[in-house]
């Protein structure tokens, strides 16, 4: 893979933010082929390289109630190094849709000789082990994890840790392209592999995202949650530094990827709210305005790494008022942020009022934060679990 060299990055306390690196080719020849003076603008990820991140790296696919075919596509195209770990929320009583899911992968992993890892959301010895790990944050009354993406994906990662793996990648279940799944987690591994720090993150931009318009198809670079909460986020960052920045081009991505030492660290948002959350919580432990939440982490250093992909990204649409609920649980982050000074609520409120997600005069709710994982106790989880990954695991041959 060739992608562009990081030509200009701001530094917000312990935080390196990268501007974009393009994807430049998508696959770029064998180790050995190269020239030495491409060094300065281009940088050349061989196969090799590439593949040793892939080998540590868990995708955690959360899903809930997407179209089978769908699915298997997206299972189709994360390379085979990967392990591959889905937490489903799907329906299982008036269709049990989480077994075409589990059996769908099963066979997959059959004829590929490939490991996979699925749990239900709402197992209640996934409750029990969280339980035992002592991370009883996540369960409802009932001891079931609570509904919500952010919830299924921590799930992935403490599953991720378990399994020992030093990378943690996000792919949603509704893509339609296996080939941009590719590309997704290759850029993820590139830029794993340019990170001086242990604590380091890679946003995926895409190039273009599909829409289809009266015209016919319309290769769209902007989709228009991504749009409000970049700029909110730049406007909240720039206060913050008495400069304009345009640096996060990513507020929003739901493709992204960390090491786990960093994903282990921070606070996380329920629902729609997690991925700027985690750049938020960055910003509020590590920008340098707050105490630092660790400062052997603060010494070490965070990157975040914004990758623009080649292959556009088309996923399902789910209509607007999904838009609204994504942009209240997004700004609402921002919104209830310390960070947050008055100009940028100002910001927030109109943005949201001129979009028709919050009626005047009311405020966007306060997200519910969960603690780092860092704190659960990922061998009595392993313990609690044990009797029954081999139903949950898929390993070839079985
Ligand atoms: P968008 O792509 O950001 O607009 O949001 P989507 O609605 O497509 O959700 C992103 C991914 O999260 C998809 O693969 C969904 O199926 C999945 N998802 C949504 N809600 C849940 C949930 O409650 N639990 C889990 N595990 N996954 C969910
Ligand atoms: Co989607």
């Amino acid at each position: 893979m060739r992608i562009e060299s990081s030509r200009y990055t701001e530094r917000f306390g312990a935080i390196q933010l990268h501007d974009v690196q393009k994807v430049l080719e998508l696959d770029s020849g064998r180790a050995k082929e190269g020239t030495p003076q491409e060094a300065l603008a281009v940088l050349k990820i061989d196969e090799d390289t590439i593949k040793d991140h892939e080998e540590r790296m868990a995708i955690v696919i959360p899903t809930k109630n997407e179209k089978l075919k769908l699915f298997e596509g997206v299972i189709a195209g994360v390379p085979h190094e990967c392990l591959k770990i889905v937490v489903s929320n799907s329906e299982r009583r008036k269709f049990d849709r989480f077994r075409m899911e589990r059996d769908a992968l099963a066979q997959y992993c059959r004829f590929t000789q490939r490991r996979a890892l699925i749990v239900h959301q709402k197992d209640p010895r996934l409750g029990e082990a969280l339980r035992a790990a002592g991370y009883p944050e996540l369960l409802d009354d009932q001891g079931l994890v609570r509904d919500g993406k952010a919830e299924g994906m921590i799930v992935g990662m403490l599953l991720a840790k378990m399994i020992g793996k030093d990378y943690v990648g996000f792919i949603d279940a509704d893509n339609y392209f296996p080939g941009s799944v590719w590309e997704y987690v290759r850029c993820y591994a590139a830029g794993f592999s340019l990170a001086e720090t242990p604590y380091a993150m890679v946003r995926v931009l895409w190039r273009y995202k599909p829409k289809m318009s009266v015209h016919g198809l319309y290769f769209k670079k902007w989709g228009r949650v991504s749009q409000v909460t970049n700029r909110v986020m730049n406007t909240l960052l720039s206060h913050k530094m008495g400069f304009d920045t345009e640096i996060i081009k990513t507020g929003n991505a739901g493709e992204h990827a960390m090491t786990l030492k960093l994903a282990e660290i921070l606070p996380y948002a329920s629902g729609f709210a997690i991925e700027p959350q985690e750049l938020l919580s960055l910003f509020e432990g590590y920008g340098g305005v707050l105490p630092a939440a660790d400062p052997e982490v603060a010494q070490r250093g965070i990157e975040i790494f914004q990758i623009e992909s080649r292959n556009p990204h088309l996923h399902e649409e789910k209509g607007v008022e999904h838009i609204h609920e994504m942009l209240l649980a997004g700004l609402g982050a921002l919104y209830h942020s310390p960070l947050c000074e008055a100009e940028t609520r100002e910001l927030i409120l109109e943005e949201l009022q001129d979009q028709g997600a919050l009626p005047a005069g009311e405020e966007p709710p306060k997200p519910q934060l969960y603690p780092p994982f860092a704190k659960a106790d990922i061998k009595a989880f392993r313990r609690a679990l044990e009797p029954h990954l081999d139903e949950h695991m898929i390993w070839p041959n079985k």
